[in-house]
């Protein structure tokens, strides 16, 4: 019998090609998504396109917000649970925080109770490098306890960590959180710097700096992390694991315009602004753990990851 994973938000930017992943070496997966509004729907079907065929896939239309309704429609005989559904991007947290405590908090929460009731063993929640905040002792390490994290949305990735940490003690789950640390890569979220950015370039417009352009962003593939979370699937190291998933390369803002002008064929016009309240000034992710743990290897360079973004954006 194949395995079957559980994946929510599996519509999204990571979590459609870490679908693919799965049904391409012959896993059954479900998907749960709400197909949220937070960026046009019709994206995320589009991210499924490959999926909806293949023998062994099936989506379940339902909001990780409405516990009944999670349990009434929860798929049984499931292996390992990735828990990727969420409100996600710093900026709109801050403007509407209670919203992001609803889907990541209490939705977290429901997740990890259908799991405690069905018995699932392994349970990967998507955590995120913003939960380090403004802790200047970069590279950030997992072992460091000073998380000051300084948005909602971060704040609520601590209490999903905290709520996994609970469950695994209390309920016997394995939990394995894994920071990401912004991901890039084909069908990314359109919010995020380096899609926004092209698209404006692409347009000829100006691109908004927030600060001097010298905050320094972790910028991971996509294909890298989908390599870190299916190792976590697999991982049997200790009932709960917090574990970064970065590139361990840092780049300056003004180094990840020079990338994509390049890869774009075009030259940027800057336009600076004031840094953006929640934005943490660097991010730098010390990958240690996910080496010896998941033997994790990050192995596409910026300019590859940015020509396969470039590639895709092309054909969209
Ligand atoms: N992309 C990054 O750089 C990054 C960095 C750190 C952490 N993360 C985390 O990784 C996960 C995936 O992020 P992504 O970039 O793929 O985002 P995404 O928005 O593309 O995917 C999230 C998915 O969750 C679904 N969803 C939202 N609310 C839901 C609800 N109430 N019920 C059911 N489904 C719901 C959305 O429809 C969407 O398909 C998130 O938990 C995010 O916080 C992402």
């Amino acid at each position: 019998m194949a395995m079957h994973a559980l994946i929510t938000g599996g519509a999204g930017f990571i979590g459609s090609h870490l679908v693919e992943s799965l049904l391409d070496e012959g896993w059954r997966v479900t998907v749960i998504d709400n197909f949220d509004p937070a960026y046009d729907p019709a994206v995320k079907r589009r991210n499924l396109a490959r999926c909806f065929d293949a023998p062994g896939f099936i989506l379940v239309e339902a909001d990780i917000t409405d516990g009944a309704g999670l349990l009434a429609q929860w798929p049984t005989g499931v292996d390992v649970l990735v828990h990727l559904a969420a409100r996600t991007g710093i900026g709109p947290s801050v403007r509407d925080p209670l919203a992001y405590s609803a889907t990541n908090i209490i939705g977290t929460h429901h997740v990890l109770e259908c799991a405690r009731r069905h018995g699932i063993a392994q349970v990967i929640l998507a955590s995120s490098s913003s939960v380090y905040g403004v802790n200047p002792r970069l590279p950030w390490r997992e072992d460091d306890p000073v998380l000051q994290p300084i948005s909602p949305y971060a704040a609520t990735k601590v209490s999903g960590e905290m709520l996994g940490h609970v469950y695994s003690r209390l309920y016997g789950l394995r939990v394995l959180a894994l920071r990401f640390f912004t991901v890039y890569g084909p069908r990314q979220r359109p919010d995020l710097a380096v899609h926004k950015f092209a698209r404006l370039l692409r347009a000829g417009r100006p691109i908004p700096v927030y600060g001097d352009g010298s905050a320094r962003r972790d910028h991971t593939y996509v294909g890298d992390i989908v390599q870190g979370i299916r190792a976590a699937m697999a991982c049997k190291a200790s009932p709960y694991e917090v574990i970064n998933l970065g590139s361990d390369h840092p780049l300056t803002l003004l180094e990840m315009i020079a990338a994509l002008e390049e890869a774009l064929g075009v030259t940027a016009q800057l336009d600076f602004q004031p840094a953006q309240p929640g934005d943490a000034p660097h991010t730098w992710a010390d990958i240690s753990t996910a080496r010896r743990l998941l033997g994790y290897a990050p192995r596409t360079s910026f300019p590859d990851g940015l020509a396969a973004f470039v590639d895709w954006l092309d054909g969209v």
